[in-house]
């Protein structure tokens, strides 16, 4: 199955992305992530997209759509894919039809994760990720077992640069509008289940499994 996961940041996409994937047995496919391996590598993708995610804007069009574009040729996408973080704006979408209709392929199902941003600055502000294997956590909602280990590989947990609050503040601002328009954008194809994100991770989990079965 061919997925996007569309919301806010903060409101869960990569949490149940890393669950529903080994499920599904699907690759899950964050472009945030891919950004942020690239700029702890020092590779040429990173030093381009550095100043992007630290100041919480878009990465450029160009730099984004060619690397989804190669990703999803690789193999591991054959029996399907969650995409969460792209498409991000209308160009991005319809680059996205157009690269699915060049490798033959069909996007199914587009997620959209619905949450009041008052919800999503306390996720971020509370969040963590493990420096070494990128599991992600919040200090009160999904605390690790100790404080500041990772409970998958004992990695340091950190907080992301992107996640101070003024830098969250810019980012809730720059992706408002653009995940408005991809709503409709998407809703116009018919692929759009909206699921209620300001649940319980349990919640928010069932919720997915039925938007992903259903027809
Ligand atoms: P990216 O990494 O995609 O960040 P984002 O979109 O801002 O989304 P987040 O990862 O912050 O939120 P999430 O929905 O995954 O939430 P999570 O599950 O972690 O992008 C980062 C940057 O990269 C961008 O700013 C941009 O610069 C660049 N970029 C990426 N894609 C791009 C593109 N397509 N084009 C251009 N630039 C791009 O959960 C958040 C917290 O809440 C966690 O602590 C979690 O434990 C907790 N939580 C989750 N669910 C629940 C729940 N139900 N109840 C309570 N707590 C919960
Ligand atoms: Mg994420
Ligand atoms: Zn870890």
């Amino acid at each position: 199955m061919n997925i996007v996961f569309l919301g806010l940041p903060g409101t869960g996409k990569g949490t149940q992305a890393e669950e529903l994937s080994r499920e599904l047995n699907i690759p899950h496919i964050a472009t945030g992530d891919i950004f942020r391996q690239a700029i702890s590598r020092g590779t040429e993708l990173g030093k381009k997209a550095k100043n992007y995610l630290d100041s919480g804007e878009l990465v450029p069009d160009e730099v984004t759509c060619g690397m989804v574009k190669e990703r999803l040729a690789e193999g591991d996408t054959k029996s399907g894919f969650i995409l969460d973080g792209f498409p991000r704006n209308i160009a991005q979408a319809e680059a996205l039809d157009k690269i699915m209709e060049e490798l033959g392929k069909k996007l199914e199902k587009v997620i959209f994760f619905s949450a009041p941003e008052e919800v999503l600055t306390q996720r971020l502000s509370g969040r963590r990720v493990c420096s070494e294997c990128g599991a992600t956590y919040h200090i009160e909602f999904n605390p690790p077992s100790s404080e500041g280990i990772c409970d998958r590989c004992g990695g340091k947990l950190i907080q992301r640069e992107d996640d101070r609050e003024e830098t969250v503040i810019h980012r809730l601002k720059v992706n408002r509008d653009k995940t408005q328009q991809l709503v409709d954008y998407y809703d116009k194809q018919g692929k759009i289940v909206t699921i209620n994100a300001d649940k319980s991770l349990e919640q928010v989990r069932k919720q997915l499994k039925e938007a992903v079965v259903s027809q």
